[in-house]
């Protein structure tokens, strides 16, 4: 049996609806809001999703913030780590997901492997801490701005590929 986890966090409730989607597609999977866990548990497993959102020119969502110390000190060595990010590209398309990013970069420091990157094609923003090689990092939602039905579809292939990534 895989061990696979979601940690996330959400103001409004919009990450969390992709953490249900992405639940949706993948077995034995357990979901943690960090407002209620912290970073504790994140330890305890091997391939870890990791959901937030960017709030504020380009800040983790705020209990991200509260956690980041802790966080920052967990050491992700042998772990598995992919991101999705939840954010508004018209409203905000100067800081598009730009908290992936930062998770991102603090994964990387913390010795963790990336997996998940896709495509920026078919979104529309300026500029976004989130992309490497001209690739988001990780799986970007804006929820705001498109249909239903088009997020699910994405959830599904990327969490094909995290099937075949995952350990
Ligand atoms: C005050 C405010 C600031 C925001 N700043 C950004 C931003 O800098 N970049 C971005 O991509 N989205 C930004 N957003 C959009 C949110 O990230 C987006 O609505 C997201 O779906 C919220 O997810 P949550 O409800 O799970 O926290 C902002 C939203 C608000 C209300």
């Amino acid at each position: 049996m895989r061990n696979i986890a979601i940690f996330y966090s959400s103001s409004s409730g919009d990450t969390k609806t992709v953490a249900d989607f992405i639940s949706k597609e993948l077995d034995d999977i357990k979901e943690f809001d960090i407002k209620i866990t912290g970073s504790d548990y994140i330890n305890d497993y091997t391939n870890i999703i990791l959901g937030v959102s960017t709030y504020t020119d380009g800040q983790l969502q705020l209990e991200w913030q509260k956690i980041w110390d802790p966080f920052c000190k967990i050491d992700f060595t042998d772990k598995k780590v992919a991101i999705f990010g939840l954010g508004d590209q018209i409203k905000y398309p100067d800081n598009f997901v730009d908290a992936m990013g930062t998770l991102y970069t603090q994964i990387k420091k913390s010795n963790g492997q990336i997996i998940g990157n896709t495509s920026i094609e078919g979104y529309q923003f300026n500029s976004s801490k989130a992309i490497i090689d001209n690739k988001f990092v990780g799986l970007a939602v804006d929820l705001n701005n498109t249909q239903e039905h088009i997020i699910i579809e994405k959830v599904k292939s990327w969490t094909e590929e995290l099937k075949k990534n995952f350990n």
